[in-house]
């Protein structure tokens, strides 16, 4: 956090494109560590506001109601409610999560590039863009694809290329096509309006370099910009889908989504408080904070604060945390690919395991590279940890307390030096977890109210109350006591980080809030507390589980293969003469068996209607020889026959279809025929 005194923190999660639902990325990204942050601020107390909502605009959400044959409205809708619905039902605890199709903001981002235009701050130019003359419509953006100048590979968008990652503008794109028609499309003049980031770069760029604090992906992305040197951005396009240009002379255009979205932070705070939001964006004494992912870095730290700057009313911000991608079984996740695990899907095959998942992308979180889920850590993480560590000491202390004193917290005798050490070491744990989550290191902070349960679990490992008791019950009372003590403290604890689990701990052991002024202390239950009846915390997580994930996977990506599959060129042409030398014959498998010391092949007897005959095929990996037996299958039947080192003979090959993953299917005739039919 910079020196500066602040009253009041605003945190801004990304608005997500209402163009599919929320997946394992999304919140691993921006939505968990943006709600571990404020939910621990508004623990201890600061005046704190949560902002989010649907980024509704742009090329992301016409493309996909294009795909589903439906309207942009239809599309917006739907998304926006399922990922309003997968946002509560992960507990990300936004003070309001509206949408930029809302008549505030379509109002307050119109009267902010009105502000703009008419203090002068932007550019007009006409500049040539791409046109489709089939689909009589410009093409922004996401709208056309090409070969990537930088790294060359095929696909790339208009705006950036998803392989390399660079920003690039339609020009740019080698054989650029059209997404709209696929057709070639040429160039026109087109007017818009420009912010001039050249003319940012000289206060832009001190600004940034006096936040050494921020993390160096961040501050490293915008010195590689300012590097190049800034240039006018367009903050218009001509689409049919956003909010209109407020400006005569503007008909066909609308805001870039990339100008609006951003003011969706301010404009869905006026939303929630209409009377008082300004206290929140335009006051020194609010500190500003965005959450974000990579791709959205230049945005957050360039674009938008130019924006705000230019205006000429608002604070900027403090910090702009950003997170590295999140992949998913070593693949990159990918809305368009569905290769994701969606929250709403997750929330069907575990229900009630939220804190689960939380707890593993928060353990895993990208926050200084690229990291990578998979299912196998995700089961290992709730094995050994939540279940392993958090939740069997929270059970055994329980457990202990039903069985010696059924459920009412024992009194506190006199502590011993190991209990006194113990709680030293509760405490100091509490500062680092305070010291990591304000510099938004929430992965160790986790880590640390991890140890938390660790200590927990030493201290009755150490203590053995069930050997005490047998020697010394009044000491029994005292082990318990504290042991219930560290319980609520990680009730507490763990609140930013798994607020379920922690509420519902709370339920079993009567404890009525989580104070954060409070952690670290020994005395958040009173004797004579009655307990709640205790419930595992968490479950394990069976291989049956991850299998049933790991499979869903497999089968995308086999649907992907297929979508994306083109089949080999075909070879150059024959004589019809020579094919009709070939003599393609059906036969009847009468045996098949696999061949000692010769692992790929098999040996069948085929019936062809003459003498019969032995064919040796190269198929043993992908046919187990019994299932053949009696199946028919087309084979050459003059080639010459061919010796094998073993002495085996084969009289003929076996025609297969080889499958895009190398697997081999025989081909058989669709009905039985006499063996030695001829195939023509
Ligand atoms: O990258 C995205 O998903 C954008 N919709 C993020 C917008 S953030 C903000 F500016 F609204
Ligand atoms: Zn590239």
């Amino acid at each position: 956090m910079s020196e500066k005194q602040f009253n009041r923190t605003l945190v801004t999660a990304a608005l997500p494109y209402a163009n599919g639902g929320v997946h394992i990325g999304h919140l691993a990204g921006v939505y968990v560590p943006s709600d571990i942050y404020s939910r621990y601020l508004r623990l201890k107390g600061k005046d704190v506001l949560f902002i989010c909502g649907s980024d509704e605009h742009g090329v992301p959400v016409t493309i996909r109601a294009r795909k589903e044959g439906c309207s942009v409205q239809e599309v917006v809708d739907r998304y926006h409610r399922l990922i309003k619905q997968s946002f509560e039902d992960f507990g990300i605890s936004f003070d309001i999560y509206s949408r930029t199709t809302s008549d505030t903001h379509r109002r307050h981002a119109s009267d902010f590039f009105r502000t703009l235009y008419e203090k002068g701050e932007f550019l007009e130019k006409e500049t040539e863009q791409y046109y489709d003359e089939e689909a009589k419509t410009f093409l922004a953006d996401r709208y056309i694809t090409g070969e990537c100048p930088h790294c060359h590979s095929a696909g790339a968008y208009g705006d950036q290329c998803e392989k390399c990652g660079k920003d690039l503008s339609p020009t740019e794109l080698i054989n650029p096509e059209s997404k709209v028609s696929g057709s070639k499309p040429v160039l026109r003049k087109t007017k818009h309006w420009y912010l001039p980031l050249d003319k940012h770069q000289e206060w832009l760029q001190p600004w940034i370099e006096s936040h050494p604090e921020w993390r160096s992906n961040v501050s490293g992305q915008c010195k590689s910009w300012f590097d190049m040197g800034l240039q006018p951005r367009a903050v218009s396009r001509d689409l049919d889908w956003g909010i209109p240009v407020p400006v005569e002379g503007a008909e066909g255009k609308v805001l870039y989504v990339w100008f609006d979205a951003p003011i969706g932070y301010i404009s869905n705070t006026k939303e929630l408080l209409p009377d008082t939001w300004e206290q929140w964006w335009k006051s020194e004494d609010t500190r500003l904070v965005h959450f974000i992912g990579k791709d959205n870095i230049v945005f957050h730290c360039i674009v938008f604060p130019a924006m705000l700057k230019a205006e000429g009313s608002y604070v900027l911000p403090d910090n702009v945390p950003s997170n590295e991608f999140l992949n998913l079984e070593d693949d990159k996740i990918s809305t368009s690919r569905n290769w994701a695990v969606w929250l709403h899907e997750y929330l069907q095959d575990f229900p009630g395991k939220q804190d689960v998942l939380r707890y593993v992308l928060t353990a895993n979180a990208p926050e200084t590279k690229d990291n990578n889920f998979t299912w196998a850590d995700f089961q290992a993480r709730n094995n050994n940890e939540l279940v392993a560590v958090y939740g069997n000491f929270v059970n055994r202390a329980l457990q202990l307390t039903w069985k010696y004193y059924d459920g009412i917290v024992p009194p506190c005798g006199e502590l011993t030096p190991t209990d006194l050490a113990t709680v030293e070491e509760f405490k100091s744990i509490k500062a680092e977890v305070e010291r990591l989550i304000e510099g938004f290191r929430f992965r160790d902070a986790q880590k640390e109210a991890m140890n938390l349960a660790r200590i927990g679990n030493k201290f009755l490992a150490d203590a053995e109350p069930w050997k005490v008791i047998k020697t010394d019950p009044e000491r029994v009372k005292t082990i318990l006591h504290i042991a219930l003590q560290l319980v609520a403290n990680l009730s507490i604890a763990f609140e930013p980080f798994l607020p379920f689990s922690s509420e519902r701990l709370r339920g079993m052991i009567s404890l009525s809030s989580a104070d954060w002024g409070r952690l670290g202390s020994m005395d958040l239950l009173d004797a004579g507390t009655r307990l709640a009846t205790p419930e595992l915390l968490f479950e394990k997580i069976e291989d049956a589980a991850v299998e049933k994930q790991l499979n869903r996977l497999a089968e995308i990506k086999k649907q992907n293969e297929a979508e994306n599959h083109r089949a080999n060129p075909v070879r150059p042409d024959i004589e019809f003469a020579d094919f009709e030398k070939l003599d393609i014959r059906v036969g009847t498998i009468l045996s098949c068996e696999r061949v000692p010391k010769m692992n790929k092949l098999l040996k069948f007897s085929i019936a062809d209607g003459l003498d019969n005959r032995t064919i040796v095929s190269g198929i043993a990996r992908h046919y187990e020889p019994e299932s053949l037996v009696g199946k028919q299958v087309c084979f050459i039947a003059n080639l010459p026959p061919r010796t094998f080192k073993n002495g085996l003979v084969s009289e003929g090959m076996i025609l297969s279809a080889l499958n895009a993953d190398g697997s081999l299917s025989v081909i058989t005739p669709d009905r039985s025929v006499l063996p030695g039919s001829e195939v023509c």
